[in-house]
């Protein structure tokens, strides 16, 4: 059984003090959303008491789906690295970006550099730029990391694969289904908006990136950005395709969908094909860390 670990939207809380320049920039909008919203439910001790009880279920590997920071300075860039370091070792982590991470035009160049080793693939030679997408081999499991980060106007949260990834993608998917392995497909934003009202903050070619996935075929799909504990599923070739959203991992600790949460993906091999169970952990109302959804699939060999 392959244990997979599923983190996202740390939004780390350490936001500098703004320079002058950023009060021009969409920064100014991003840094008063933060104290305004994030800052009181967004700090403390509730990303690493999840953290710890994550370590505690022993996964063999980590997926953090973007929105390590806040507003994209450069100080919550070397901020968000230190963290990863501490998560883990980059063969035993691996993360996209989100559009926090890209928050302002140019901010990709800092994490490209800067979380790279976390942000590569097998193949890569140096590993001192990420690229997407990527593709890692671990045992009976193939990560497809997705970047849907991109820049947008202020009071906008939209993401883009864009037509070039989207071809690279489905390339990667092929010849992960030519060798037999569970396809975990890792992107920031959900692939479909499921709230109408969220259109400022969806994918904006989703419908591309679905229309490439059922095509290709994928086994599960890992996102974050709405913040919220969600289940739904995209049809695929060759079946239903499990679409899994965790809450922000340091989102408030008092219950429900919205509380502080990750997920655990077990993927077992058997005769015919696979199975998945999915199980959400988050903090309850009364603050403890509990199980808070379970589901198991079966899934044909791709
Ligand atoms: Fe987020
Ligand atoms: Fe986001």
């Amino acid at each position: 059984m392959f244990r997979l670990g599923h983190l996202s939207d740390l939004h780390l809380g350490a936001v500098p003090g703004l320079r002058l320049r950023d009060l021009i920039s969409k920064r100014l909008v991003g840094y008063t959303n933060w104290r305004r919203n994030r800052a009181h439910s967004m700090i403390g001790d509730t990303l690493e008491r999840l953290v710890a009880d994550l370590k505690a279920q022993q996964p063999e590997h980590i997926a953090v789906t973007g929105d390590l920071t806040n507003i994209a300075m450069k100080e919550e860039f070397e901020n968000a690295r230190r963290w990863l370091e501490a998560l883990g070792p980059p063969d035993r982590v691996t993360a996209i970006p989100g559009n926090h991470d890209a928050y302002v035009p140019g901010a990709h160049h800092r994490y490209r550099a800067l979380w790279a080793p976390w942000m590569v693939g097998d193949e890569a030679e140096v590993v001192d730029k990420a690229l997407f997408p990527f593709m890692r081999r671990k045992r009976h499991v193939a990560l497809i990391g997705v970047s849907s980060a991109v820049a947008s106007a202020p009071f906008m949260a939209t993401g883009r694969v864009g037509g070039e990834q989207t071809v690279r993608l489905m390339k990667l998917l092929s010849e992960a289904r030519e060798e037999g392995l569970f396809r975990v497909i890792l992107i920031h934003h959900p692939p479909k908006l499921v709230n109408a009202r969220n259109q400022w903050r969806k994918l904006t070619d989703g419908k591309r990136f679905r229309r490439a996935v059922e095509r290709c075929g994928a086994e599960l799909i890992l996102h974050g950005h709405d913040h919220i504990r969600m289940m739904t599923a995209i049809r695929g070739a060759s079946g239903i395709i499990p679409v899994v959203g965790v809450p922000a991992a340091s989102g408030a600790p008092a219950g429900g969908p919205r509380a502080g949460g990750y997920a655990l993906h077990e993927i077992t091999a058997n005769g015919s094909g696979y199975e998945l169970t999915v199980v959400h952990r988050g903090f309850a109302p009364t603050g403890e860390i509990v199980e808070t959804a379970r589901v198991s699939y079966s899934v044909d060999r791709p």
